[in-house]
């Protein structure tokens, strides 16, 4: 039965590994990637509407479009074309993820808006129907429906769960300003041509490493850690060289390692336990950084009751 307002809250993810191959006909790059979603959450709240809108509210919500550019509208309005729904939605966007930070922020509103749109018109569409729905809206959005821990491959849509045990603390730093996600995969494939590299598309050869499972398997932050790895890094770090003395800023605070998260230019730092993650938190917020204390895997997009 549809109902009044549906409230969905959908996490953000840090790609622990990201292994990036060739970049096929249609402008994606055949990926690797293991997705870890992370306690900072999107929340969106469905209320019936005769048409389409968006109200976005949180620090950077000067920086969200409430058009068809943004990922909830087109997520509401394919899920009422493939449900032959005519009525439409007033969706409310409370954002706590960082815009553009590579943590796949719009991907989650996606998700939630798929979920919430899905419950307020009594859809009924089965998970498998709206996965398909969410890897038309983008690449990441699948694994926000997901959430938890999942490989992803193709373009990091086909998605297998993977075992975790226990929870990893993260300390996330953000910026300012993005980094646009097709620009440091253009800069990733100048890089790699000018160095003459990847010639052919290795995408049959992209494989996660074993040890990257074993560590989310074992619950082992400093196995993790070691085998922490983004291809997208070196472009990003292109682009914002500053990235990189932020990685070294958190592990000087304690930190055991850290990557930049998926496109950047949110750096994810790895710590042993909370309480390690909170002092490197309140560190580098006195030196005058964004932090903010993290951990994960955390569950998919669902409907808070
Ligand atoms: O799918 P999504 O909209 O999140 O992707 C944003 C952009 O990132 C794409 O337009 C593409 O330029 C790049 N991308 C890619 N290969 C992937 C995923 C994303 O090149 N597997």
């Amino acid at each position: 039965m549809p109902s009044d307002s549906v409230h969905v809250r959908a996490p953000g993810k840090i790609n622990v590994y990201l292994g990036v191959g060739g970049r096929h006909d249609d402008g994606y790059h055949a990926l690797a990637t293991v997705f870890q979603a992370v306690s900072l959450f999107e929340d969106v709240i469905a209320r019936p509407a005769d048409d389409f809108s968006i109200t976005v509210h949180g620090a950077e919500a000067d920086a969200v479009p409430l058009d068809d550019r943004n990922l909830a509208m087109r997520a509401a309005k394919l899920l009422a074309a493939a449900a032959d729904y005519h009525g439409g939605v007033a969706l409310e966007i409370r954002k706590h993820v960082p815009v553009a930070g590579g943590m796949g922020g719009g991907s989650a509103d996606a998700a939630a808006a798929l979920v919430a749109c899905d419950a307020l018109w009594g859809t009924g569409f089965s998970q498998t129907r709206l996965h398909e729905l969410a890897a038309r809206l983008g690449a990441d959005v699948p694994f926000s429906l997901h959430g938890g821990s999942a490989v992803g491959t193709g373009r990091g849509d086909q998605l297998n769960p993977a075992l975790a045990r226990g929870r990893f603390d993260w300390v996330l730093v953000t910026s300012h300003e993005g980094l646009s996600t097709p620009v440091v995969y253009e800069e990733l494939d100048r890089l790699r041509d000018a160095e003459g590299a990847l010639a052919d598309d290795p995408a049959e050869s992209l494989d996660v490493p074993i040890p990257v499972l074993q560590a989310l398997r074992s619950g082992d932050a400093v196995q993790l850690a070691a085998s922490l790895q983004n291809d997208l890094q070196a472009a990003a770090v292109h682009l914002r060289p500053d990235l990189e003395e932020t990685i070294r800023q958190g592990v000087r605070a304690g930190a055991l390692h850290g990557i930049v998260s998926g496109s950047g230019p949110t750096v994810a730092l790895l710590c042993a336990d909370s309480d390690t993650a909170r002092s490197v938190r309140n560190t580098l917020q006195e030196d005058g950084r964004e932090a903010l204390q993290v951990y994960g895997p955390v569950p998919g997009a669902r409907i808070l009751v």
